[in-house]
């Protein structure tokens, strides 16, 4: 008999953080892993440790520090791969898992691979007992599973749990499924792979939404014996993304009666956070109209609705929005709070903060709470995740002013410290930039002291909570030249401030991965 547990495996970490411009940092990466945790998803993938040492670094961490869910690694079926994935979650202790794969499908073995069935066959199994002389949790996809000959397919699986596999997760790489389809292949592995249905091995589902059919399949998958799902917070994901979390958790939830009952361990009440979270410490923005965690997901605009709405919720509301964490809030703070009731409020919203991240946060809620009336809690986790998302300063705001108006160019004069090793010996230099607008004028005026040239590819501006005076939180992708998109964040009451914050943070980023760019020529 299926057994009803569905295991969550939230991949935001790896797959989500592949998308171009949402790299995370180590710090960002652990407060996610921090959030995910709060959420209750079975398994993180925290990253691919062979990649860099970077990805090496926050998979251990963060194997390290969380406790509850199974951390996994990604690795190719090659030896350096996993031999750095075993490392890397070493600390995870019996929670680590690796999780390795090999393209199957006859385009990817002709063109990618340039390898017979066999060969597949015998990498593939090689790879899981390697993965399995580390952990006993091992994974295994065969990329590009839905295009894969069934048959094929078939004898892959067997193979890959005769070595040890646990899990065999079926990819829809490139997004090409369609649910009656997908399904149709996810139930026929159920029937003929035996270890399937006597509970020796779980068969995961992971797809892609090029077609924004990833979590339709995801659910048509389910219901053909399906038992492990993976997804990202937001559907962040590489090209259009992966299926989403949010989305595929509510839907079992509140669609229990479709689903038999099928049913997962997420603790829904935390999604809009880690939905914010993740948004805010990838830089890609949530659209407003995105299912369950968009800003409009719940607002009822038409008078029909509303006064259906006030009647009797379920009218025109299928969710509550307070299952899902919307319109949690408390008593905001103001500028006469103390700092135990902010660090009380902090960890409260669920932040492990040391003393030196608290002194930050509190002159920077001070400086808030004297330009506004009220610091929301959705402020105050502005402030927060502005600070996580700070690399080392090599550069800091000082002082900032701007004229602009419809009949005079645009000018801002820019004071920035350039922070040595210790922050007294930081040097002051100022200079002023004009440009098309008192944005433009300012940036300009950073890459003059900076030295650095950077290309403005995206800016995005959004209120953090409700007023006139809300806190304006910047979110840019810099391009300086080096091959990558650079993501930078800052917020303030004034627009035009949190856009240079956001700037110098993506400049302090280049900085902090590229300690000696080229000395580029000043703007004129
Ligand atoms: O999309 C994919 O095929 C993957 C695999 C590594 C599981 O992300
Ligand atoms: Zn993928």
């Amino acid at each position: 008999m299926k057994n009803n547990r569905i295991i969550i495996f939230d991949t935001t970490l790896r797959d989500g953080e592949q998308c171009p411009g949402a790299s995370m940092n180590l710090r960002e990466k652990l407060e996610v892993a921090r959030q995910l945790a709060r959420l209750k998803v079975d398994v993180i993938e925290a990253g691919f440790p062979v990649i860099s040492d970077g990805d090496f670094a926050s998979v251990q961490a963060i194997a390290k520090e969380i406790k509850g869910p199974v951390i996994a690694g990604l690795a190719r079926c090659v030896p350096k791969d996993i031999d750095a994935a075993g490392e890397a979650i070493k600390p995870a202790g019996k929670r680590g898992r690796i999780h390795v794969f090999l393209a199957t499908s006859k385009i990817h073995r002709e063109f990618k691979l340039g390898k017979a069935r066999d060969e597949i066959i015998r990498l593939a199994v090689e790879g899981v007992k390697r993965a399995k002389s580390y952990v006993d949790n091992v994974e295994f996809s065969p990329e590009d599973g839905s295009r894969t000959e069934p048959d094929f397919l078939i004898q892959v699986c067997k193979a890959a749990i005769a070595a040890g596999a646990t899990t065999i997760n079926v990819p829809d790489t490139v997004g090409w499924a369609v649910p009656e389809q997908y399904a149709a292949l996810i139930g026929r592995l159920y029937e003929e792979v035996r270890e399937f249905q006597s509970g020796q091995a779980v068969i995961s589902v992971h797809c892609h939404n090029d077609l924004g059919l990833a979590v339709a399949n995801s659910l048509a998958a389910v219901r053909a014996g399906a038992r492990q799902v993976e997804c990202t917070v937001n559907g962040i994901g590489e090209r259009a993304g992966n299926a989403a979390l949010e989305e595929i958790v509510m839907a079992l939830k509140t669609r229990g009666d479709f689903f038999s009952g099928l049913d997962c361990g997420v603790n829904t009440r935390e999604i809009v956070k880690s939905s914010r979270l993740v948004s805010r410490m990838s830089g890609l923005l949530v659209q407003r109209s995105k299912a369950i965690v968009g800003e409009n997901a719940f607002a009822h605009a038409s008078g029909i609705h509303q006064d259906g709405i006030l009647k009797k919720r379920e009218t025109y509301e299928i969710m509550d929005p307070q299952e899902v964490g919307w319109g949690q809030t408390d008593l905001p703070l103001t500028k006469h709070s103390g700092r135990a009731a902010v660090i009380a409020r902090l960890k409260h919203l669920g932040f492990k903060m040391t003393e030196s991240d608290v002194n930050a946060i509190f002159a920077r809620f001070k400086e808030v709470g004297d330009k506004k009336k009220f610091v929301y809690d959705d402020d105050l986790t502005a402030l927060v995740e502005g600070h996580i998302t700070e690399v080392q300063e090599t550069w800091s705001l000082d002082y900032l002013s701007v004229t602009s108006g419809n009949q005079t160019v645009p000018t801002a004069t820019v004071r920035l410290k350039k922070c040595g090793d210790s922050k007294t010996t930081a040097e002051v230099l100022q200079d002023a930039g004009i440009g098309d607008g008192p944005v433009d004028a300012s940036l300009k005026a950073i890459d003059r002291l900076t030295r650095t040239r950077g290309k403005l590819i995206d800016y995005s501006l959004r209120a953090v909570s409700e007023g006139k005076d809300a806190l304006g939180e910047v979110t840019v992708k810099v391009d300086f030249g080096n091959g990558a998109l650079i993501t930078g964040k800052g917020a303030s009451t004034d627009v035009i401030e949190a856009s240079a914050r956001a700037y110098l943070n993506a400049v302090n980023r280049f900085l902090c991965s590229n300690p000696n760019p080229p000395d580029n020529e000043p703007h004129p």
